[in-house]
C-alpha cells in the first residue's frame, strides 16, 4: 500500500519509532520436542505396517495416536521404547530420540529407556504378586535399590499419583490380581510411575473398562500431563478430544495429519482425516 501513497503524503507520515527500550514482541519459544521420530519405518522383513513417518512428542503434552485398526498405531508407539526390539523378524529403520538423543543409537541402553519412557498396556498385566511388589518391582531392579521405609515412600506416592492410595493403603498385601479391572489398570500406572519416567507410552489403556473406570483414567492421564510426556493410543474420539493436546491421524501405516487436536477435530486439512473423525469410515 505504501507505494501508491504520493511522495509528498510521505513525509507527514511520522516515523515509525523505533521502540529502544521495549523489545519487539516474540511468539513463545516452544520447547525442545521431548521425542523425535524422523523417516521411521517399520517392517517384519516384508510388509510395512509403518512407512515414512516424521513426528515430534511435546514435552509435558498428551498426544494421541488414532486411526483405524491395523494401520500402525501400536507398532510406531512401540518404538519409542524400543519394544519392537523383542519382536521377531521387525525391523526398525529411522531416526527416533530422547531429548535430543538417539534411542537406537549404539550408546543407549535399552534397559534404562524402558525407565524412562514407561509403558501401559491395553490389558491391564499386574505381576503375580502383591499390590505392594507390583509396585516396588520396577525400582528395585532399575537400580536405584531403595530399601525400607525409602521404598515405602516410592510405593505410596506412585499409588498416590495414580489416584491409587486410598483404595489400596489397608490391603498392600493382597494380590495385584484381586484388584478391579479400572484399580488394576490404575496399578500398572503407579507401576510405570514408579521408576520416576518422563514418558509414559499407553496402548488404548481404557478398552478393558467400563465408563466409570475409563473416566478415572482419564482424569488421571489429564493430572499426570505437564510432569510427564503422555503418548495415548486410543479408538475413542471423545477420549482424544478430552484428555490431548495434539493428535496424528495415521491411515494404512502413513501420518496423514498431524495437528492440534481441535483441530484434527474440528478443521482437517485431509479429507481422510475428516472422514475418519466423523465416522465416516474405521
Ligand atoms: N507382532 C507382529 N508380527 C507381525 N506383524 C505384526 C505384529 N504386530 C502387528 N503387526 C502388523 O503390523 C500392522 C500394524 O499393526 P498394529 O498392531 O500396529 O496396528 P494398530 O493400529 O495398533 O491396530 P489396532 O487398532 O487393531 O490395535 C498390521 O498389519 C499387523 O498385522
Ligand atoms: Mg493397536
Amino acid at each position: 500500500m505504501s507505494a501508491s501513497i504520493p511522495s509528498a503524503m510521505t513525509e507527514l507520515v511520522p516515523p515509525v519509532p523505533v521502540a529502544e527500550s521495549e523489545p519487539p514482541a516474540q511468539a513463545p519459544r516452544e520447547r525442545q520436542p521431548k521425542m523425535t521420530a524422523r523417516a521411521v519405518h517399520v517392517d517384519d522383513g516384508d510388509v510395512p505396517a509403518i512407512k515414512a513417518v516424521d513426528l515430534d512428542i511435546h514435552t509435558d503434552e498428551v498426544t494421541a495416536l488414532i486411526g483405524p485398526s491395523g494401520c500402525g498405531k501400536s507398532t510406531f508407539l512401540r518404538c519409542f521404547n524400543r519394544m519392537n526390539d523383542i519382536i521377531s523378524g521387525c525391523r526398525v529403520e529411522g531416526d527416533i530420540t530422547l531429548d535430543g538423543e538417539p534411542i537406537y543409537g549404539g550408546s543407549m541402553d535399552v534397559v534404562q529407556l524402558r525407565a524412562r519412557v514407561g509403558k501401559v498396556f491395553q490389558k491391564p498385566n499386574p505381576i503375580p504378586k502383591t499390590i505392594y511388589e507390583n509396585v516396588a518391582y520396577g525400582p528395585k531392579i532399575h537400580g536405584l535399590a531403595p530399601k525400607g521405609s525409602e521404598l515405602d515412600e516410592i510405593v505410596r506416592v506412585s499409588l498416590e499419583r495414580a489416584g491409587l492410595w486410598d483404595e489400596v493403603k489397608d490391603r498392600l498385601e493382597e494380590a495385584g490380581t484381586a484388584l478391579s479391572g479400572g484399580q488394576q489398570q490404575r496399578l500398572c500406572i503407579a507401576r510405570a510411575i514408579a521408576v520416576d519416567p518422563e514418558v509414559i507410552l499407553m496402548d488404548e489403556p481404557c478398552s478393558a473398562l467400563d465408563p466409570i473406570a475409563t473416566a478415572r483414567i482419564e482424569d488421571l492421564i489429564t493430572e499426570l500431563k505437564g510432569e510427564y510426556t503422555i503418548v495415548i493410543v486410543t479408538h475413542n474420539m471423545q477420549q482424544a478430544t478430552r484428555v490431548s493436546s495434539r493428535t496424528a491421524f495415521f491411515y494404512l501405516g502413513e501420518l496423514i495429519e498431524y495437528d492440534e487436536t481441535n483441530t484434527i477435530f474440528g478443521n482437517p486439512k485431509e479429507k481422510q482425516t475428516e472422514d475418519y473423525v466423523s465416522g465416516r469410515f474405521g
